[in-house]
C-alpha cells in the first residue's frame, strides 16, 4: 500500500479551487454589471432619446392647479384601477387612437401609467366628457353609469355634485390634461410613436386603425353622419324590448326611468338632461344624436354601441313621446305671424329652414335645436320661451307677448319633417 501524504493529495486540486472563488466572484459581478448596463442603462439612454426627439417644442407644462390635481389623483389611488397608456395593440388603438408615446409623459415624475384596468384607460380622457359629467361621475359614478364599480368620492364635494371643493376642481383640471399634448401635437406631425421597428403587418394594421373614424367612441362631436343601417333597422317591433333594457342601463341615470329628464344625475348637470316625452324625434335625428352625443353637454356619444343597439334605443325613445295632443295645423294667419316672429328673433340661431345652423348658432355649443329633426310640443316651446334653457345659448324671451309665443310655437312645429319627407 502506498502511503499518500497530505501534500500529495492537495497539490494538484489546490490550483483549481483556489482560483474558483475568484472566478465565481468575477463572473457574478461581471454578469450583474452586464445586466445592469443592458437592461437598465442602455434602454434608459434610448428612452431619453425617444422622449427628447418627437415632442413638440411648446408642449404645455402643468399649471399649479393641474399639478395639485395630479397629486389628488395619485393619493386617491385612481391609478390602481386606471392605466394611462394606450398600448401598441389593435384592441387598444381601435378604442383610443394612437398609442402613447414616451414624450407624452415627459413631465410625469413619478409616472402614473398604472398596470391594471378595472376601469378604462384614461390617457386620452381630455374632452371626452364634459366637466359636469366628470364632477357628477366623481360624486356618484352610478348616477351617470348605472352598475359602475368605481367608488364614489363624495368628500371631494360640498354636499352636491355641482359644488366641488378645491381638491375636486384640481382633479378635474388634471383629468383635462390627459392626452392634451397628443391632441395639440396631432396637427403638427408630432406623433412619431409608430416608428418602432415593430412587425410591419401589425404596424400597418395599427396605422390604419389610427386613421379610422371611430377613434375614441365616446367623444361628443357636432357633425358626423350615423351609419344608415341604424335608420334602416329602427322601428321594428322586437327592438322595443331591447331598447327598453338598454335605456334602463344607459340612459335612466340622467333622463329618469320614464324619460322625463329627472334622473338622479340631473341635479349636478347643466344643461339638464332633456325631457324626452315632450318632443317628438325623427329617426334620422335620433340616430344622429346618439351617434354624435350633444357636444357642450353631459350627453355622451354612443358610438361604441352596436348598430342594432342604436336602432333599438331609437325605437324606444320615439315611443316615450305620447301621441301628440297638439292641433294638426294652426290657421294660416297665425302661422304667417309666427313666421315673422321667427324671422326676426329665432332665425339667426335656428336657421332659415330651422335646421339649427343659423350664423350665430354655429358659434354655440350645444348647437341650437334642429326643428326639422325634432318637434317640441307647444307647451314645451312656451316653457322654453319663458325660461330659456340654462346652461345653453337659448335665452328666455320676456319681451314676446303670449300671442307671439303661441304663434311662433305653431310655426316652429311646421318645420318638422316626418320620416316620409326626409332625404335619407
Ligand atoms: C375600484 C376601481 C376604480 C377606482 C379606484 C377608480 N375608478 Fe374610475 N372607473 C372605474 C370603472 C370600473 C369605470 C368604468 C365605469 C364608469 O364609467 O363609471 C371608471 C370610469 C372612470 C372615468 C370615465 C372614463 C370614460 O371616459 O368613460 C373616469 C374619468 C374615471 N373613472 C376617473 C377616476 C378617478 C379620477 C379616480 C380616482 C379619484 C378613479 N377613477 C378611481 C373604476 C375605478
Ligand atoms: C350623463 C347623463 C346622460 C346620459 C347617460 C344620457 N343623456 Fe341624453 N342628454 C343628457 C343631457 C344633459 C341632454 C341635454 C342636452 C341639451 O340640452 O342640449 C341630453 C339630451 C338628449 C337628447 C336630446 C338631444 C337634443 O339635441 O335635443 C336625446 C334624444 C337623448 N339625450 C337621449 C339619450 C339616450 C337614448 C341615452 C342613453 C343611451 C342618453 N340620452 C343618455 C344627458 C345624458
Ligand atoms: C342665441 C341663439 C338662439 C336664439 C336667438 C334662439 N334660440 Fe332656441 N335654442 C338655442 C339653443 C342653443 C338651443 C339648444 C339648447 C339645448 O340643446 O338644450 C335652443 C333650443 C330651443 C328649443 C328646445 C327644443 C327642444 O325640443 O328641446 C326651442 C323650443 C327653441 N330653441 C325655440 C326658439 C324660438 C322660438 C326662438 C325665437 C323666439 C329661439 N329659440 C331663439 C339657441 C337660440
Amino acid at each position: 500500500m502506498v502511503e499518500i501524504t497530505p501534500d500529495q493529495t492537495r497539490s494538484a486540486p489546490r490550483h483549481w479551487y483556489g482560483l474558483a472563488y475568484l472566478l465565481v466572484f468575477v463572473a457574478g459581478v461581471g454578469f450583474f454589471l452586464l445586466s445592469f448596463i443592458a437592461l437598465g442603462v442602455l434602454p434608459g439612454l434610448r428612452l431619453a432619446d425617444t422622449i427628447a426627439s418627437p415632442a413638440q417644442a411648446d408642449m404645455p407644462d402643468y399649471t399649479a392647479a393641474e399639478l395639485r390635481g395630479r397629486r389628488v389623483y395619485a393619493s386617491l389611488g385612481c391609478a390602481l384601477c386606471h392605466t394611462q397608456q394606450v398600448r401598441f395593440l389593435p384592441v387598444d388603438v381601435r378604442r383610443w387612437g394612437a398609442p402613447t408615446a414616451a414624450w407624452e409623459t415627459r413631465y410625469d415624475f413619478p409616472q402614473l401609467w398604472g398596470t391594471r384596468r378595472i376601469g378604462p384607460d384614461l390617457a386620452r380622457e381630455t374632452s371626452v366628457r364634459s366637466d359636469d359629467w366628470q364632477l357628477t361621475h366623481l360624486y356618484k359614478p352610478q348616477w351617470v353609469v348605472p352598475g359602475s364599480v368605481m367608488p364614489a368620492f363624495p368628500w371631494l364635494f360640498d354636499g352636491r355634485a355641482d359644488r366641488p371643493t378645491a381638491a375636486a376642481s384640481d382633479l378635474l383640471a388634471y383629468l383635462r390634461t390627459l392626452g392634451r399634448a397628443q391632441q395639440l401635437g396631432a396637427g403638427k406631425g408630432v406623433n412619431a410613436s409608430l416608428d418602432t421597428g415593430m412587425d410591419p403587418v401589425m404596424l400597418m394594421e395599427i396605422t390604419n386603425l389610427c386613421a379610422a373614424p371611430f377613434i375614441n367612441p365616446n367623444q361628443a362631436r357636432v357633425d358626423d353622419s350615423a351609419p344608415d343601417r341604424v335608420q334602416a333597422a329602427a322601428g321594428r317591433d322586437p327592438l322595443f324590448a331591447r331598447g327598453s333594457t338598454l335605456f334602463a342601463q344607459n340612459c335612466a341615470g340622467c333622463h329618469g326611468a320614464t324619460g322625463d329628464g329627472n334622473g338622479l344625475a340631473a341635479s349636478g348637470l347643466s344643461p339638464k338632461p332633456k325631457n324626452l316625452r315632450q318632443t317628438q324625434f325623427s329617426t334620422q335625428g335620433l340616430a344622429h344624436i346618439l351617434w354624435n352625443g350633444v357636444a357642450g353637454s353631459a350627453m355622451p356619444a354612443w358610438r361604441d354601441l352596436s348598430t342594432l343597439d342604436l336602432a333599438s334605443l331609437t325605437t324606444y325613445v320615439q315611443s316615450l313621446h305620447p301621441a301628440s295632443v297638439d292641433p294638426a295645423q294652426a290657421p294660416a294667419s297665425i302661422l304667417a305671424h309666427g313666421a315673422a316672429v321667427y324671422a326676426s328673433n329665432c332665425l339667426s340661431c335656428h336657421g332659415a329652414q330651422g335646421q339649427g345652423n343659423g350664423p350665430v348658432g354655429l358659434l354655440l355649443l350645444p348647437r341650437p335645436a334642429n326643428f326639422t329633426a325634432m318637434q317640441p310640443d307647444t307647451t314645451r316651446v312656451i316653457q322654453v320661451l319663458n325660461e330659456g334653457i340654462p346652461g345653453t345659448g337659448m335665452p328666455p324671451w320676456p319681451g314676446l307677448a303670449p300671442a307671439d309665443k303661441q304663434a311662433v310655437a305653431a310655426f316652429v312645429r311646421t318645420l318638422y319633417k316626418s320620416k316620409a319627407e326626409q332625404t335619407p
